[in-house]
């Protein structure tokens, strides 16, 4: 990974710049990159859009967004230089001759292009063509996407057979925000840089492995997008399967992209397949019914605004993966994400071995293992879960468990990262690839998910119902107390 503070100036192109995504999260990271001097001098944000705005409507859309979804106060010396950055350009993105237009916003011989596709994938080959049809590509020129790249392998092969075309995969930044969040950038530092890590991570030391994603949101108002995915494309795919790949890889060589990439798909291409024989005791599919979130009436999946009562999609899912290689041999990962859970909370648990023999019973008739909690969010963190003796000269050993807490949020207050943007939008403007993924990843990753929706479909089986506010449906639990295990909580 270059630390690099200083890059060549970009002009950042956003397609889709009056979009949710945009005024909900670009624009917010860019200010707070803008409030920490992240951005370059010269780096210029250029938003393109449809709906005929000038500059001066550009910049008042961006100030309301800040105000609106900026949690801190918008500091007037940092807006001033920021709006100094924002120009319009109105295209129409399905039509080859206004992307022209472009010729005369961007400087391609003192800055490098960065084209951010903020827009729904249908419209992602149209402005590959469009680019290509201006000629304003260089060499230099990225393009940064996200989820959903395709809802399977072949429509995600489509995207990227179509993004190929005008650029090569080194100038192709994919997004999944979570590769940005803090706490999963911490775990190279963690695993690699700490022996007491490094020398104990793997199946003799490490009984399984837990990863909760759990959302207190329902579908807030994006039902018929949900209801074509389900929450094993919108995050397990992804979100998910990214953490498992930090906590699972191998040592890379160094922090070079290719490296980290090499290590990540080789435990893509190790999980154990789910498929028909094996789905029904692998996975939980769960849909959420009414309920109470704390203390309030929410409405259950089927009677969300605009929903289709007969749904089957799913959640809520909860799954055991196996690894399929020396390290993990018979370590359960035991992932589970759901929407309308009873609080957000993305956390990971490395549940150590219990020891062979207890000496002591006065305290545990059995010892409770050694943990390590990485917290993601809310309160981004690091507990190790500990036995230690209670103080006193009574002469008896007594335990108790306790923690070990390095918690980000105190600790780092002043350069913590927010939401993940932030960190992703400065790597792709700096054009460090590392945090990002590679087209072989996300195909790795789809032929794994293919196989158990397939199995899914196959089953017959409609999901689980559970209410919200809960922590899923009880079969959840079944599916790892078969193993002998529960669920941290
Ligand atoms: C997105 C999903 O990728 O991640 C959403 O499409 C989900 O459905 C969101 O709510 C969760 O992100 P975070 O950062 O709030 O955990």
């Amino acid at each position: 990974m270059k630390n690099k503070t200083i890059y060549k100036p970009c002009d950042l192109v956003i397609y889709g710049a009056l979009g949710d995504l945009t005024r909900r999260k670009l624009l917010i990271s860019l200010y707070r990159l803008e409030n920490a001097n992240l951005i370059e001098p010269d780096t210029r944000i250029i938003g393109v859009d449809r709906h005929a705005h000038d500059n001066a409507q550009f910049t008042e859309i961006a100030y309301k967004s800040l105000k609106e979804f900026l949690h801190d106060k918008l500091n007037d010396e940092v807006w001033q230089r920021f709006s100094a950055r924002l120009s319009y350009l109105q295209i129409d993105l399905t039509q080859l001759d206004q992307y022209a237009k472009l010729h005369g916003a961007l400087d391609t011989k003192t800055r490098v292009t960065v084209n951010y596709f903020a827009v729904a994938p249908f419209l992602f080959s149209n402005i590959c063509q469009g680019l290509a049809h201006s000629r304003v590509l260089t060499e230099e020129s990225r393009m940064v996407m996200e989820k959903p790249i395709g809802h399977d392998l072949q429509s995600s092969k489509v995207i990227n057979d179509e993004v190929a075309k005008v650029f090569s995969e080194k100038q192709v930044f994919r997004i999944d925000h979570y590769l940005g969040k803090e706490t999963v950038l911490n775990l190279l530092a963690l695993r690699f840089a700490n022996s007491i890590f490094t020398t104990n991570w793997n199946h003799n030391t490490i009984d399984h492995i837990q990863i909760t994603v759990g959302e207190e949101i329902g579908i807030e108002g994006r039902w018929e997008y949900f209801d074509k995915t389900g929450q094993l494309r919108d995050m397990l795919q992804n979100h998910l399967l990214q953490i498992l790949t930090f906590i699972a890889m191998e040592p890379p060589v160094n922090l070079e992209a290719k490296n980290i990439h090499a290590e990540k798909i080789k435990v893509l291409e190790a999980l154990r397949p789910i498929t028909r024989y094996n789905v029904d005791e692998r996975t939980v599919r769960g849909q959420y019914t009414s309920g109470y979130l704390k203390g309030k009436a929410v409405p259950g999946y089927l009677e969300e605004e605009g929903a289709n009562i007969e749904s089957t999609t799913e959640t809520f899912v909860a799954m055991r993966v196996d690894i399929d290689n020396w390290r993990w041999a018979g370590v359960p990962f035991y992932l589970r994400t759901g929407k309308r859970m009873m609080g957000k909370r993305t956390e990971i648990v490395i549940y150590f071995r219990q020891l062979p023999h207890n000496i002591f019973q006065d305290s545990f008739q059995s010892l409770p293992p050694n943990k390590l909690i990485i917290h993601l969010q809310p309160n981004e963190g690091v507990e190790v879960e500990m036995l230690n003796k209670i103080p006193g000269i009574d002469g008896h050993i007594k335990l108790q468990k306790t923690k070990l807490d390095l918690s980000f949020s105190e600790t780092f207050e002043k350069n913590r990262i927010f939401g993940g943007y932030e960190k992703l939008i400065l790597e792709a403007l700096r054009g460090d690839p590392t945090l990002f993924l590679s087209r072989e990843e996300i195909e790795q990753a789809w032929t794994w998910v293919d196989s158990i929706q397939d199995a899914w479909q196959q089953s017959g089986e409609t999901p689980k119902s559970y209410p919200a506010g809960t922590w899923g449906p009880v079969a959840s639990v079944a599916l790892i107390a078969r193993d002998g295990r529960a669920w941290e909580e």
